[in-house]
């Protein structure tokens, strides 16, 4: 039997305010049409003033706690996927850990952009193999909300602001974590980064170059899942659902037919959520549980990439 990293629950949260297509067309030269017929984003959700990533992501981590019928106590290890901490220093994690009143174990940020989920999976994968920790707390959140340009077209109409999260436990056995496949490549860092740091002493603003951006995403999305689909010893046709990264619907539905699974298999959140970064695909997974599309045994494939480049897969038998 080999000990494998099993999902026991999984939970969201979605700031309040929903904010419609339409209310972009008042300050900037866009239109519903267009933002629906280049991204399929029909609505994203901003959190208000005052509410910080660690509170949304706080919430999102007592949903996952309340499916998997565990308390915070039960909990080893948690690990946040930001890239909107609310400050430089303490990492979001150590702020959700002592928002959770959770007083053992240990917690830690992974940084990876919208790859981040991806990459902290695999971590959380890590620490349950080598022994170093029984149960982990998965969450991605973001504020994307709050690194726009809201005079810029091309990248405010695209994200939005949510919570998702995971509780992984130690099981010998099939079902859990099959397989992952990660990379960078750093040479691409400017087609897709924030303008600000310590480097300038101001937070900054989201910059992209999204046609580029595209092109890397379609072309690398699918080979990484298929990678990580080989090193799992599973082919596409075992795939009972692709939870992607919810950028866009066209690089969605172009890695699906890549990979040649039918949009009926994939689980799709992008119209309602935009873009949230590391928080879309723990959203998507909790979405498509409470919609009763991912089941227990499924083979679930996770694909995203982002800022660096980064991206990634991992592979869960749920
Ligand atoms: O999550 C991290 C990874 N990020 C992504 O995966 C995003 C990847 N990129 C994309 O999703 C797409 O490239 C975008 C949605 C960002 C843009 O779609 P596109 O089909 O690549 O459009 P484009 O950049 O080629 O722009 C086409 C036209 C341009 O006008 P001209 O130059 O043809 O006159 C843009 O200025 O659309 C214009 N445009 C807009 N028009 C109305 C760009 N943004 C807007 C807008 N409303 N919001």
């Amino acid at each position: 039997m080999t000990l494998r990293a099993v999902v026991r629950g999984v939970g969201h949260y979605l700031p309040d305010r929903v904010v419609p297509n339409a209310e972009f067309e008042a300050r900037i030269e866009t239109s519903d049409e267009w933002i629906r017929s280049r991204t399929g984003i029909e609505r994203r959700h901003f959190v208000a003033e005052g509410q910080t990533t660690a509170d949304i992501a706080a919430r999102a981590a007592r949903a996952a706690l309340a499916d998997a019928g565990m308390g915070v106590a039960d909990i080893d290890a948690l690990i946040v996927a930001t890239s909107t901490p609310d400050f430089t220093f303490p990492s979001a994690a150590t702020m959700v850990q002592a928002e959770l009143g959770m007083e053992q174990g240990f917690a830690f940020d992974v940084q990876a952009v919208c790859a981040g989920f991806i990459f902290a999976l695999t971590n959380a994968d890590g620490l349950i193999r080598s022994g170093q920790a029984k149960r982990v707390l998965v969450i991605g959140a973001e504020t994307f909300s709050r690194l726009m340009d809201w005079e810029d077209r091309t990248t405010s109409v695209l994200f939005g602001d949510g919570a998702g999260a995971l509780v992984l436990e130690a099981v010998e056995g099939k079902r859990g974590i099959l397989a992952g496949d990660l990379h960078s490549d750093g040479r691409y860092r400017d087609l897709l980064y924030v303008d600000g740091g310590t480097s300038t002493g101001k937070t900054g603003v989201l910059r992209m170059q999204g046609k580029e951006v595209f092109r890397h995403a379609v072309e690398k999305l699918a080979a990484t899942a298929h990678a990580a689909l080989d090193k799992a010893g599973l082919t596409a046709e075992d795939v009972d659902w692709i939870v992607p990264h919810q950028a866009n619907l066209r690089i969605i539905s172009a890695t699906a037919q890549r990979m040649g699974v039918p949009m009926d298999k994939v689980v799709v959140t992008v119209q309602d959520h935009g873009n949230t970064s590391a928080a879309s695909i723990p959203l998507a997974l909790s979405v498509g549980k409470q919609r009763g599309q991912i089941k227990e045994g499924d083979v679930v494939v996770t694909e995203a990439i982002g800022g660096g480049l980064a991206w990634g897969s991992v592979v869960i038998r749920w």
